[in-house]
């Protein structure tokens, strides 16, 4: 057996996220990988590929970060988890608190389904309503039911808890007005990401936020994607607006598994044990919730992005892949075809077919060119690591995976692509 198959035949998926997949990824990608370096990643036969995936964007750093590896390797001398809350587990909260000013208390957990499901449980215990207003165009919130139940994949899932998630349009406020007239006085909270493709449009933000509090619902931000990128308060501080709740995670400690449910007093103490009397809510209650070398991973993260311009790092070398890759495309003749678009320090990829229509098999043939090319770009995820010479590397592999581009728009990508074409991680049959 292959590692594909050896991996399948042990784990449901072959990888413990649908989007790490051999569905997701062109016949030549490496099957498995054995290790990470900077912005590269190696194969268990040596080949090394300059990688933009970074973990599914967790490792904003680089791989290995020395000074982020060696304050986690102190707290596992530590002990890693001990009996009661940890010095670092303190250190940790307190630092968020001081980062960002939207947040009052914080509550630690491994994975960012975890931490948005907990917002949405806050909002509805705090407000007493049960309907959830999210984000349609935005792709991914959780794992649990609440968000998947909204998407096509609802197998094992019960229309009761479906039906209690209701859609809105970015950059739409007339799309959350129509839904607190449909549904008056029962919707719990609003969750969207702060930005993805797009900046937010007419104070959008602050429109919504204003909405949340006349119709007596939470305003969560899941900052999962932009936390750690758009600014390192978060695109809430980007963009101006401070949200009840958030929820941070990827990027939070370069690799290591911390995310974050986060807020105002008033909201996230419904979790908490000292109000004597209250009702309580059982929120995130989990064994290695405050995991040590985590932890201490978190806050050298943050002194490095304290320390070096991580931040305007990654602005400024989105801006210029963009604008490579752009030119490139432009140079062949094929720039309604192949675009990079996005926002800077959050680039993302365009494919369209020869009628100018949005193409899984061309996003294929592209992802494969580039892998041939030494380059592994399942999405951009730009990171500290990522320098010059990346950069010339990555339009140099453009450069060549185009001109087969252009040579498939001509004669059919299938004289091209070997394999199967990717498919979405949101589709309801295998
Ligand atoms: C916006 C957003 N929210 C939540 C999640 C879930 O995070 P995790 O995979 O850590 O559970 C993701 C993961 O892709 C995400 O992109």
């Amino acid at each position: 057996m292959n590692y594909s198959e050896r991996l399948n035949n042990v784990i449901p998926g072959g990888a413990h996220t649908y989007s790490r997949g051999d569905d997701q990824y062109p016949e030549n990608a490496p099957q498995i990988l054995e290790r990470g370096e900077g912005a590269y990643v190696f194969a268990p036969n040596g080949d090394k590929f300059l990688d933009y995936g970074m973990a599914l964007r967790a490792v904003t750093l680089g791989y290995g970060y020395k000074s982020v590896a060696e304050a986690a390797i102190k707290q596992i001398w530590n002990g890693n988890n001990v009996t009661r809350a940890s010095l670092i587990e303190l250190e940790a909260a307190e630092v968020m608190v001081d980062l960002i000013p939207s947040v009052d208390m914080v509550k630690f957990a491994k994975n960012g389904s975890t931490v948005t499901s907990a917002a949405v449980k806050i909002a509805r215990a705090y407000t007493g309503k049960k309907y959830i207003a999210r984000c349609l165009d935005h792709p991914f919130f959780s794992y649990d039911d609440w968000f998947i139940g909204d998407t096509p994949l609802t197998r094992g899932i019960p229309a009761e808890i479906s039906g209690l998630t209701l859609n809105f349009r970015y950059n739409d406020i007339d799309s959350l007005v129509a839904l607190f007239e449909k549904y008056s006085d029962q919707i719990a909270c609003v969750i969207l990401e702060p930005a993805t493709s797009a900046h937010p449009e007419n104070n959008f933000l602050q429109k919504l936020k204003k909405l949340c509090k006349t119709n007596g619902a939470l305003f969560i931000l899941d900052e999962m994607i932009t936390g750690f990128r758009w600014h390192l308060q978060g695109a809430q501080t980007y963009y101006g607006v401070e949200p009840d709740l958030c929820t941070f995670g990827k990027g939070m400690a370069n690799g290591f598994s911390v995310a974050v449910v986060a807020g105002k007093r008033e909201f996230m103490s419904v979790g908490g044990i000292k109000e004597e009397g209250a009702e309580r809510v059982f929120l995130t209650s989990t064994t290695h919730g405050a995991e040590m070398s985590s932890l201490g991973a978190l806050v050298e993260t943050i002194n490095v992005y304290k320390r070096f311009k991580v931040i305007e790092h990654m602005w400024s070398y989105g801006q210029k892949l963009i604008n490579g890759m752009n030119d490139l495309a432009k140079d062949l003749g094929i720039g309604d075809n192949f675009k990079v678009e996005g926002v800077s320090c959050s680039p993302i990829v365009v494919t369209r077919d020869k009628g100018r229509s949005s193409s899984l098999a061309y996003r294929t043939l592209f992802l494969q060119e580039m892998i041939k090319n030494g380059v592994l770009i399942p999405c951009i995820a730009l990171s500290f690591a990522h320098g010059e010479l990346e950069l010339q590397k990555t339009l140099e592999a453009t450069r060549k995976s185009l001109q087969v581009y252009v040579k498939a728009l001509e004669s059919g990508y299938e004289k091209y692509l070997q394999g199967k074409i990717v498919k979405p991680v949101f589709r309801k049959y295998n």
